[in-house]
């Protein structure tokens, strides 16, 4: 992290409340419609699928969504969202692109059969985040060293990219904004494949927020929990700074400690102040570590 970067993590956009309708925030009008509507399969429909199914379909965009309970239990909220309700099978047939917007845990209890005939050209993104502590239990693989998204990648059989998974679904719904806006949230993403990184960075602009591409998917620990990218709402320049200044040997540590200073909170926490909590812990950490501000 650069000496100029001392208000890395300084200045917040006040976050509005989240809610299940159509009003309020950003997305693109998209010029030739055809050509940019993707039809995506957005596998989960919790906090962060349901919220991400709702923008991108508000962006123009074809989404199918599924969850564990099936269609039905969805139909009233894909009517709100002008989504689709669809079984996870149905969600994955014809999908452009597909999201993986699950608990960690629960990845390996998909369909073996979902991913295996699925044309090359499909895109498979990954959105989940590892919380052994509280919500995944340990995992061997990933416990012993290998990366997240590579771990999921062998579950399904199927390069992904990692994205969408380090920001809150608060501040996906409400705080994207158009391009060129001085104070633009900027995402990070990994993969292996550029088409695919294409399609994914399209979105994300789609969505109202400025994409970095931080390279192979080798490099997603850099945008995971315990990094200072993780959930910190930064523009674009802070960004690059904060996926640079992420150090793998203390990630997993700073990741239980982001947790611990969110829920410590409580459940009543605004948006703006769990963002303030998450940049708050990195701030601390950067001073112990080189004795000055980041
Ligand atoms: N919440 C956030 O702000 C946020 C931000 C970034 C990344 N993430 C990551 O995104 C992932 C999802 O988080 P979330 O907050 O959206 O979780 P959530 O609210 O608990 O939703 C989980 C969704 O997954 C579905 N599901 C679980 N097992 C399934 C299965 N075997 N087949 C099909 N659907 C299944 C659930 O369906 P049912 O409801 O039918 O059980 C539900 O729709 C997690 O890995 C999380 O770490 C979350």
């Amino acid at each position: 992290m650069h000496e100029r970067d001392t208000d890395l993590y300084q200045s917040v956009t006040p976050l509005a409340p989240v809610s299940c309708d159509q009003t309020a925030n950003f997305t693109h009008e998209m010029g030739n419609k055809e050509e940019s509507v993707m039809r995506i399969g957005m596998i989960g429909a919790g906090w962060q699928g349901g919220t991400l199914a709702k923008q991108l379909a508000k962006a123009g965009h074809e989404v199918r969504v599924a969850n564990r309970r099936g269609p039905q239990s969805l139909q009233e909220c894909a009517k709100q969202t002008g989504t689709i309700a669809s079984t996870v099978e149905h969600a994955a047939t014809n999908a452009e692109l597909i999201m993986i917007a699950l608990p960690f845990k629960a990845i390996p209890s998909l369909p073996k059969s979902l991913f295996k005939d699925l044309p090359d050209s499909v895109t498979i993104v990954d959105v989940s985040n590892y919380y052994p502590s509280w919500r995944d239990g340990p995992i061997p693989e990933v416990e012993a060293g290998l990366v997240e998204s590579e771990w999921v990648e062998k579950q399904i059989g199927r390069p992904v990219v990692k994205a969408f998974n380090s920001i809150t679904f608060d501040s996906l719904e409400h705080l994207g904004k158009p391009v060129g806006s001085s104070d633009r949230i900027a995402l990070s993403l990994a993969g292996d494949r550029v088409e695919d990184k294409k399609k994914v960075a399209k979105l994300i602009d789609d969505l109202g927020f400025d994409a970095l591409d931080i390279g192979p998917l080798s490099q997603s620990w850099r945008q995971q929990p315990g990094t200072p990218a993780y959930c910190t709402d930064l523009d674009l320049e802070r960004l690059s700074a904060a996926v640079k200044a992420a150090d793998r040997r203390t990630a997993t540590e700073t990741r239980e400690e982001q947790s611990r200073a969110i829920v410590a909170l409580g459940p009543n926490a605004t948006p703006l102040e769990r963002v303030k909590a998450s940049r708050q812990v990195f701030v601390r950490n950067y001073r112990q570590q080189f004795g000055r501000d980041c």
